[in-house]
């Protein structure tokens, strides 16, 4: 894995933006996963002011998400289709029928996961997938467990991430427990994977993640399968 530390938050957005920046002009007809959670927003806003200079182009880029909440529909305010149009797609040229999220309002769940897990490989491996890390070094809704799913998948939500998320939420009882999230594997066939982190907060999951094992407890170490990816972090999470 390779480690960029940068000095904070601002710092950390801006080499994630210009990694995304280089991706997405490199090629006609780019492929970006994507994450939410609020660790990403401040690349999200760079890349916007990007694209407003003239600097990058949206028009021709698919984008494919990483996971939703389930079940919760697409204009709850807390849904990750919401999150993304607020923090980037609305913002951008960008066509938003490309622009592919998991069905959190699905009849089928199951059904809905084994669809997206198609649709990501319709449109062919990401040119890059960023991620963020759970306290309990989650990446996606993969949470830490004795075996860990390869493909799209339902899967129930830790306490410790309901609580993490609550914050979002008018209460812990309005976090939705389930979500639909692309699996190790999904995340796995990208072709670039960066990682974002900071906060004292991330310090363990980072570190776990570092240590170069293999450990369930801690799916954001199954990475270091991964022969091209780059950690991104702040000072906090690195040191802690
Ligand atoms: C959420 C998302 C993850 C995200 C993580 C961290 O639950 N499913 O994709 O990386 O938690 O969130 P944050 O960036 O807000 O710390």
């Amino acid at each position: 894995m390779k480690l960029i530390v940068c000095k904070d938050y601002e710092e950390m957005s801006t080499v994630a933006a210009d990694i995304m920046a280089d991706v997405i002009t490199a090629s006609d007809a780019p492929v970006l996963g994507l994450a939410t959670g609020s660790t990403p927003v401040g690349m999200y806003k760079k890349l916007i002011e990007m694209n407003r200079a003239g600097e990058i182009d949206f028009s021709g880029v698919t984008t494919v998400n990483l996971d939703e909440y389930y079940p919760i529909a697409p204009d709850n305010d807390q849904s990750y289709r919401y999150f993304m149009n607020e923090n980037l797609f609305d913002h951008v040229n960008i066509n938003k029928a490309r622009t592919f999220v998991p069905n959190g309002m699905a009849d089928d769940p199951e059904a809905a996961c084994e669809a997206y897990e198609a649709i990501v490989a319709s449109v062919g491996a990401a040119d890059i997938q960023v991620l963020g890390i759970g306290q309990n070094g989650h990446i996606g809704f993969n949470e830490p467990a004795d075996a860990l799913e390869v493909k799209t998948h339902v899967t129930g939500l830790t306490e410790s991430t309901i609580r993490a998320n609550a914050r979002f939420f008018a209460s812990e009882a309005d976090v939705p427990t389930k979500a639909l999230t692309m699996g190790i594997g999904t995340i796995l066939g990208a072709k670039k994977i960066i990682i974002l982190a900071n906060g004292t907060s991330k310090h363990e999951a980072v570190s776990k993640m570092l240590a170069g094992k293999l450990d369930t407890s801690c799916p954001a170490s199954m990475l270091n399968l991964h022969a091209d990816v780059t950690v991104i972090c702040d000072e906090a999470a690195y040191n802690g």
